[in-house]
């Protein structure tokens, strides 16, 4: 397949695995990679610039192939300003092919000198946004592309509430940069779907998650198979309003918890607990799906097995395919 994104990462298939928190990690970004598709390595598994050098090195000792470095960059006590400035200098020092942005835009929250800085490397920047006019200011700040993401998506959609079918066509008219389209892509008609919107390629996150590299517990995959679009959650809107976001989990105890604490006024001090990412890398390792918030996107409810990356990357390649060729017999062509 030959697209813009394909051509701007030197990459086969253009579909991308979206950033994971303590999922995304070597051997599933290589697994992604290594099948012609974009591997994600997210800087947030790590506690140091070395840990993700490290990482990083690991990852080429099992592709050759381009992967993508997820920096989410939100207020954290975890990762600091500072650790996320240095994570996006290690990835300029070892060349990362692409470094994907979630939150807020590199010139404002890390600073102006960095988008420069990955230029002078040859680096590739991408920022994942929720509205037309963050990639409008995407664009006018230099980064080389845009994953466009609707509200259907797992993790922390934007508070407007928008579905990709909207986002797609309205950023791709709107913006001269290569568009990725996420929230709610799973497979080939999918794809086929994103591409007739005047999408360059799509991400995925909860797909990427439902496969056997991912190595999560096998009563996460026997619930990702089990659960419809109808069992997420979207919560924490009055915690996240500052930054205009909200965040869209798998609808469990913990969940409404959540909703309950929020609903009473309740304050960070007593949320905390709940939404802690500690509680979640617990819950992908040891299988109670009702003790943390897990961030699942509705594409939960398009699942119905757990392939290897291998297997679903050819699949989804075959399957838009045939679903473009069906649509043009419509045509008549
Ligand atoms: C398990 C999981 C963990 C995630 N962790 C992160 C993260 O650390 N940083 C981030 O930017 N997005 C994160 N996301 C959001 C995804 O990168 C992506 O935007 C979203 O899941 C796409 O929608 P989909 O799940 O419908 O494919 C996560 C998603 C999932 C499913």
């Amino acid at each position: 397949m030959k697209t813009r994104i394909t051509e701007l990462f030197g990459i086969k298939y253009p579909i991308q695995c979206g950033g994971m928190l303590w999922i995304a990690k070597p051997e599933l970004s290589a697994a992604i990679s290594n099948t012609g598709a974009m591997g994600n390595l997210t800087s947030g598994n790590y506690n140091t610039a070395d840990e993700l050098r490290e990482a990083i090195d690991q990852t080429r000792t099992l592709t050759h192939n381009p992967f993508i470095v997820n920096i989410t960059t939100m207020p954290s006590i975890r990762l600091p300003l500072g650790l996320l400035q240095d994570f996006f200098r290690v990835c300029c020092e070892k060349r990362v092919t692409a470094i994907e942005i979630a939150g807020a835009p590199v010139d404002s929250f890390l600073g102006k000198e960095f988008i420069p800085l990955a230029k002078d490397a040859g680096v590739k920047v991408l920022h994942k946004v929720g509205t037309v006019r963050h990639a409008v200011h995407a664009e006018k700040v230099g980064y080389d592309a845009i994953t466009i993401a609707g509200f259907e998506e797992g993790g922390f959609p934007h508070k407007d509430n928008v579905s990709t079918m909207v986002l797609v066509p309205k950023v791709r008219e709107t913006v001269s940069i290569p568009v990725m389209a996420a929230g709610g892509m799973a497979d080939g008609k999918s794809l086929a779907a994103a591409l007739a919107l005047g999408a360059d390629g799509v991400m995925m996150a909860t797909r990427f998650l439902a496969t056997k590299e991912s190595g999560i517990h096998p009563n996460i995959y026997k619930v990702l198979v089990e659960k419809t679009e109808a069992d997420t959650s979207l919560q924490l809107q009055t915690l996240l309003a500052g930054f205009g976001l909200q965040v869209r989990a798998l609808r469990n105890e913990i969940m409404r918890k959540v909703e309950q604490v929020e609903n009473s006024g309740g304050d960070l001090g007593e949320l905390l607990p709940l939404i802690s990412g500690e509680r979640a890398r617990q819950v992908w390792k040891e299988g109670n799906a009702e003790e943390a918030m897990l961030t699942i996107g509705q594409s939960v409810g398009r699942i119905n097995d757990i392939p290897t990356v291998a297997e679903l990357v050819s699949r989804m390649v075959a399957d838009a395919r045939s679903a473009l060729e069906s649509s043009l017999k419509m045509f008549g062509g």
